[in-house]
């Protein structure tokens, strides 16, 4: 398949040479005979250069102040950010009002065409909220979603990062009802109208079943979020929380889904964004 991946998707050009040294680790190629470097043009460790550098200066500093040594110390390793367990984080709709099935049942349904995306657990992961709600009975739409939340089970969030090569939202998005009709052949076929859809490479997930895969290059489905309802029949307040995320691997990009980046705060808000759909599948 040949698909022309749009300008957001980072992925386009990848590097064909393989890494040789840590990611993460500052690395420069001398030039041949260059001032300073190593004659024969061979690599030259910055990381450790400027960290010599650093630790003569502390110990410098040192002799004048022994706190200071600590401190210096600190940004001598870069910090491992990420967190230890998934957060409890209470949604808040675009308004900045607590999200509640009642409010997201009057305001969403499986038609609605912008994307709603929130970050959880870390600031640098986006997911998809969805009400697969359908907008009159019988009509195309769905219930009792597995990980489903709310009165009839039909409020969902996955991961909005690709699991193939890591495209983000809105590149990868949802498909509503009457985009772009598909059947889905594979291990189950599947006459699926609404879906997520990746527009860099064709994975499609299916949002009624734990998003699995429904077309590749994508082989692990994508990670759901688990949501907590304060359900009004049962004392609560009807508000929606995120409060751990179920994977088969990890969010794309991260080692882990906890490490990576920095966690989101109590609360964690909806944002509006237009999708791009370009309705691309593999040949298959
Ligand atoms: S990044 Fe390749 S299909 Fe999504």
């Amino acid at each position: 398949m040949n698909v022309d991946c749009p300008a957001s998707c980072p992925f386009v050009a990848g590097r064909s040479d393989p890494l040789d040294f840590p990611v993460g680790q500052l690395h420069r190629v001398a030039p041949v005979g260059s001032s300073g470097t190593s004659p024969e043009g061979v690599e030259v460790d910055e990381t450790k250069r400027n960290l010599l550098k650093l630790l003569a200066i502390v110990g410098v500093v040192g002799a004048a102040g022994g706190g200071l040594v600590g401190g210096a110390l600190q940004y001598a390793q870069p910090p491992v950010v990420g967190i230890k367990s998934f957060p409890t984080v209470q949604l808040l709709d675009v308004d900045g009002a607590p999200l509640t099935a009642t409010k997201v049942n009057a305001e969403y349904n499986v038609t609605t065409p912008q994307l709603h995306l929130f970050y959880y657990p870390l600031t640098n992961e986006p997911n998809f909220f969805l009400n697969l709600a359908p907008v009159t009975p019988g009509g195309p739409g769905a219930t009792g979603v597995p990980g489903g939340v709310g009165p009839t089970g039909s409020i969902v969030a996955y991961s909005a990062i690709c699991q193939h090569l890591g495209c983000p939202a809105p590149a990868i998005a949802y498909y509503p009802p009457g985009t772009c009709s598909k059947t889905f052949t594979g291990t189950v076929v599947k006459d699926l109208p609404f879906y997520i859809h990746c527009s860099c490479h064709g994975s499609t997930y299916d949002v009624t079943n734990k998003a699995a895969n429904l077309t590749g290059p994508a082989i692990y489905p994508l990670p759901q979020v688990e949501l907590l309802w304060k359900d009004p029949a049962t004392g609560g307040d009807d508000t929606i929380w995120a409060v751990g995320e179920s994977t088969v691997v990890p969010v794309n990009g991260h080692f882990n889904t906890l490490q990576g980046g920095y966690q989101v705060g109590s609360t964690s808000q909806l944002e509006s964004e237009s999708p791009i759909i370009l309705c691309q599948f593999p040949s298959s």
